[in-house]
């Protein structure tokens, strides 16, 4: 058990995992700050002093802290709008930022398109994370992924282990339950690997993914699997889609408590994540998703194997987009370094 843990964002993302971790009792302190609600400066004076006064993440905690007896966790939650409650954290999880959520005609916005808001968010988490925790293991979920990502190393500059998206281990998931749905076997049995950027171009590894232990195609059709394979990559969609006020949380805390137990555990779990790649699998300087060994050191070691040339071709596509969301972030710190 590490002394403590710490979630930025008390949304609907970060209430999960606050109530896993302390169930879990993966720490012996969970720290959650949110600046939520927020306060407007256009309502009249009193109505703000009331606002001030309120927090999500304050509230979130006691619920959890009073239902601690009956679930028998002794963990301790400090919890608020500032930033200081992070102190001393040796890991922290961050979900601060604005989700996809469905248009009224339906439609929805790419995660990309959360970048310029997202942006401004992370570049406060990034200030926070400095001052009070700055050795700190840093798990990333807020979105576009990899581009956050990327703006907390270009804000934080942490050893490359240090840092580390989630979206590997829910997009290989979804990948994995929809297949073993689709066979009729156990979610167990399924393994599977998705490879890429967080987006619609993520690339699930078809030629990795195995039924115990079986090739994947002795169960289903190609077209199966092409079916299988495009829902994969629009699977945060379809949950936005028929959520209709928000994106998946479930899932992505789940994904990102399994990355976490794998550090606190040393357990070398192999997994896909989102690193800093220098040369590996020919990308350098992006955050990229691949298969990594996750330890006490974090990000101890990325796994290169061996692709079809059609899914290096998909990697490449997916690695383009990537480049050109971190491309976008370069411009917009740049323009608010120069304001
Ligand atoms: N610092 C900390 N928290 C912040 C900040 C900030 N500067 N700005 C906003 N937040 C908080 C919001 O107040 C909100 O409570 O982040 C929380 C986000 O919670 P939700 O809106 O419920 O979103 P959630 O579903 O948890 O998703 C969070 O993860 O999967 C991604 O696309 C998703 O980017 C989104 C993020």
């Amino acid at each position: 058990m590490v002394n403590k843990i710490g979630v930025i964002g008390a949304g609907n993302i970060g209430g999960v995992l606050v109530q896993e971790l302390v169930r879990r009792r993966l720490a012996k302190t969970v720290a959650v700050t949110d600046p939520a609600p927020f306060v407007n400066p256009n309502d009249p004076p009193e109505k703000q002093a009331t606002t001030q006064k309120q927090s999500v993440a304050q509230g979130k905690a006691l619920d959890i802290l009073e239902a601690t007896p009956i679930i028998g966790s002794d963990v301790a939650i400090e919890a608020g709008r500032d930033y200081d409650v992070l102190a001393g954290c040796d890991l922290v999880i961050n979900t601060a930022g604005v989700p996809r959520k469905a248009r009224p005609d339906g439609t929805m916005p790419s995660r990309e398109e959360l970048l310029s808001i997202n942006l401004k968010v992370t570049s406060a988490v990034a200030d926070g994370i400095k001052k009070y925790c700055p050795n700190a293991m840093v798990i990333s979920i807020a979105n576009p992924l990899d581009a956050i990502v990327y703006t907390l190393h270009r804000k934080l500059n942490p050893p490359k282990n240090k840092l580390v998206g989630m979206a590997g281990v829910l997009d290989s998931a979804r990948y994995r339950y929809f297949v073993a749905d689709a066979i009729g076997v156990s979610v167990e049995n399924v393994e599977a690997l998705v490879l890429g950027g967080h987006g619609d171009d993520m690339v699930p590894v078809r030629s990795c993914c195995r039924v115990a232990g079986m090739p994947v195609e002795q169960f289903l059709s190609s077209a199966e699997l092409d079916a299988i394979e495009m829902r994969t990559r629009k699977a945060g969609g379809e949950v936005v889609g028929l959520l209709g006020t928000g994106s998946a949380f479930v899932s992505p805390a789940i994904s990102a408590l399994e990355m976490a137990e794998a550090i606190l555990f040393d357990k070398k779990r192999v997994t896909a994540a989102c690193v800093l790649l220098e040369g590996e699998y020919g990308v350098d300087g992006m955050f990229v998703g691949v298969p990594v060994v996750l330890g006490k050191n974090g990000v101890e070691k990325v796994v290169e194997t061996q692709l079809t040339d059609a899914e290096r071709k998909a990697l490449d596509v997916s690695v383009a987009g990537v480049k050109k969301t971190c491309a976008d972030v370069d411009k917009m710190l740049a323009e608010t370094a120069a304001a």
